[in-house]
């Protein structure tokens, strides 16, 4: 390779790394195409999901995850790691199975090995935890990055 061909494909790994997963870039886009059916605008709020969860499910209705907000609450605060528990591919679940969102990833295991590393960076690999939160410390909070 020439010198220049060398500096120039150093120079597209970097910014490719330094590039920080937002919600708005990367999430959003994502969850437009992935989650938006169960979980938009119509969909019932947390607390009115979980009061009616049978008849919620019935609908094939999730939680609305409509926003910014409303998304990072299944993140660190109030439903602490459920989108973890969810979207993980088994490698970190307890029973080592995926969680049942993970499947809405993609329709093929590489498109949902990729998107799942989009939701991982943006949470972060530090914070990817998937516990509640009686069990969620500060240090593993402070490596949640959930940039908007
Ligand atoms: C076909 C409909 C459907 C799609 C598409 C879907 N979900 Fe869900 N989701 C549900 C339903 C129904 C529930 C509630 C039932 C359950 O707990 O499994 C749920 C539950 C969840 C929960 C747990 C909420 C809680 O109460 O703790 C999370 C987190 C979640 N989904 C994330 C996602 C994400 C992220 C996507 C997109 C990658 C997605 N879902 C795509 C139907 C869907």
């Amino acid at each position: 390779m020439r010198p220049t061909l060398i500096l120039l494909a150093l120079f597209a790994s970097s910014t490719a790394f330094a590039d920080e997963v937002t919600y708005r870039n990367d999430i959003r886009p994502l969850w437009e195409q992935k989650c938006i059916a169960c979980h938009g605008e119509a969909a019932p709020s947390l607390a009115e999901f979980d009061e009616n969860k049978e008849k919620y499910k019935q609908l094939s209705q999730g939680p609305r995850m409509n926003d910014y907000a409303n998304l990072i609450a299944f993140v660190g605060w109030p439903d602490t790691g459920a989108l973890m528990r969810r979207l993980d591919d088994g490698a970190n679940t307890k029973d080592r199975k995926p969680g049942n969102m993970y499947e809405n990833l993609g329709a093929d295991e590489a498109e949902r090995q990729k998107n799942l590393s989009l939701f991982k960076a943006w949470v972060g690999e530090g914070g990817w935890f998937l516990g509640k939160f009686k069990d969620l410390d500060k240090p593993t909070l402070m490596k949640m990055k959930v940039a908007e």
